[in-house]
């Protein structure tokens, strides 16, 4: 796991720098890194894209991008002029040797100029189906060849199923070992994300009841009220089962169920993580219906504004059968787990956003107090809030004041913002950083993702193969289909809703029922 400590030289090469992701995230996150200090002095950040453009329009377009995106606000002046006289531009043909090798002169002369060689790191902001080209022609610039210092990063998607991610692994792993790949999944580099570890294994409080004994079951929602945006065409292929189950939701899983590690070291970490992956039940093609459910958002409001319906959204079909939402039933078979449903839903245009882990206790062995003293009884619960309001909460029951004997739940609440009173880095400052530093440990190694590929892979097929009119749609605005609720309803279970409203105070028990 990272050293505490300032980048080694480097050199960032975006192919694709044009695109939204460099504008929006890459650059801002580059920017603060350098305000806090974390770049070394000799770093340099190189634009490739096919557009030609002179550098002063392109370092302009990135100002604008950080004025607005970064969680600083606008630039300061010096600072940025400062950052912005190490951005140069290349405009080229990515099928063609030309960019590339511009790009090796340009690498050749700031490793001169500097007298050191500087780490090179090749990041893939392109649309996914060109990385496969980018890889062979950075394996034939020889731009990959130096195995400690270059570094390629890959955004997902890694392939649509688990047949096109090992091909997909194949091209790459043709040019790069493996220990040159870093593969983002960005939910990893999120503070929240990452405090998972340390509560768990910081503490000596929470493992010892960290089983099958005491916890009944685990919800992981990841509930967004915007709907697919600008992206109707990446979307219309990938649904949400792709875009968000199969990586974010299982890396959570993964961080809830794994056991202690040995160390921090990243290979340590990803095996652990890699273990709960393997142990996690196959779906059979004939359970699919009980344990997967869908749903494709129509029209509805969200905060009391209209909002249109998934078919019409731009890119997408008008009889499209995509799902904007998606919950699976799992179980990890291992000595820890066995038998404790993991419930995991997402979905675009819900009702609010939240990112949430809840673990939910069993009921206590014998229950001593009468009924009428249990009205609002609930099982004991430790929530992980992901985002926003970044916390973890700890719900109990306690008595209610007065002279009757009537419990209640109740809850202690830790929130990063009152408790550290500084802002969290984005997530892709951490994993930007991570790559400097040559730290795999928040990256998913091919084996995780092709075992979590294979996890669904009985889901994708069954819903590539069944009827349009099968679809379950839910209103915008509701938290999901029906069908999402009878999933959970089954067991004698209910899905629970977020527990902190942004104002920072807890929902009393409040229960979704189904399509509500
Ligand atoms: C991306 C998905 O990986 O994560 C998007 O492709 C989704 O569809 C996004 O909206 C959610 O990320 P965050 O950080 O806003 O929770």
């Amino acid at each position: 796991m990272k050293a505490y400590r300032r980048a080694d030289p480097a050199v960032i090469v975006i192919f694709g720098a044009g695109g939204d992701l460099t504008w929006r995230k890459l650059v801002p996150a580059l920017y603060n890194l350098y305000l806090d200090k974390w770049l070394a002095e000799k770093f340099a950040v190189i634009g490739v894209d096919a557009k030609p453009m002179t550098v002063g329009k392109f370092r302009a377009r990135l100002r604008e991008g950080v004025d607005q995106f970064s969680r600083r606000g606008r630039v300061e002046e010096k600072a940025w002029a400062a950052f912005a006289s190490q951005i140069s531009y290349f405009s080229g043909d990515f099928n063609g040797p030309a960019v590339f090798k511009a790009v090796a002169e340009k690498l050749a002369k700031l490793d001169a100029a500097w007298g050191v060689k500087a780490n090179q790191i090749f990041y893939q902001a392109t649309p996914p189906a060109l990385i496969e080209d980018l890889a062979a022609q950075l394996g034939k610039a020889r731009l990959a060849r130096e195995r400690t210092r270059a570094r390629i990063v890959v955004e997902k998607p890694f392939g649509h199923d688990l047949e096109s991610a090992r091909a997909l692994d194949r091209k790459l792993t043709a040019v790069f070992d493996e220990h040159q790949i870093y593969r983002i999944d960005h939910y990893l580099g999120k503070e929240t994300v990452q405090n998972i570890l340390a509560f768990r294994f910081a503490n000596s409080l929470f493992e010892p009841i960290w089983n099958r004994r005491y916890i009944d079951h685990v919800q992981i929602t990841v509930a967004e009220t915007v709907g697919v945006e600008h992206r109707g065409g990446y979307y219309e292929r990938a649904g949400a089962l792709r875009d968000m189950v199969q990586n974010h939701l299982m890396q959570v899983l993964c961080l809830i169920a794994m056991e202690p590690p040995v160390s921090y070291q990243a290979d340590e970490i990803r095996n652990k993580k890699v273990d709960v992956l393997r142990a996690v039940r196959p779906i059979p093609p004939d359970q699919v219906h009980a344990l997967a459910v869908r749903g494709q958002y129509g029209p509805g409001g969200i905060s009391c504004l209209p909002v249109l319906g998934y078919r019409q959204e731009k890119g997408v079909a008008q009889d499209s059968t995509t799902e904007t939402f998606a919950a699976v039933k799992m179980f990890v078979d291992n000595w820890r787990w066995q038998d404790v449903p993991f419930y995991l839903r997402t979905g675009k245009r819900l009702p609010s956003r939240a990112s949430e882990i809840s673990i939910v206790f069993e009921p206590v062995p014998h229950q001593s107090f009468p009924r009428s003293m249990l009205e609002e009884w609930e099982p004991n619960r430790i929530v992980i809030r992901i985002q926003p309001e970044e916390g973890i909460l700890v719900r109990f029951q306690a008595k209610h004041p007065g002279e009757a004997m009537r419990l209640k739940p109740v809850h202690m609440r830790f929130s990063y913002k009152d408790s550290f009173h500084v802002a969290a880095p984005e997530a892709y400052e951490t994993l930007l950083l991570d790559v400097m530093l040559g730290d795999a440990t928040q990256f998913m190694r091919a084996d995780q993702l092709e075992t979590a590929w294979g996890i669904i892979e009985p889901i994708l097929e069954a819903w590539r193969s069944s009827e349009p009119v099968d679809l379950p749609m839910y209103e915008a605005g509701t938290w999901g289909p029906e069908v999402a609720g009878a999933l959970i309803a089954q067991d004698g279970r209910r899905w629970l809703a977020p527990t902190l409203h942004d104002s920072g105070h807890a929902e009393t028990g409040h229960v979704e029922g189904a399509g509500e």
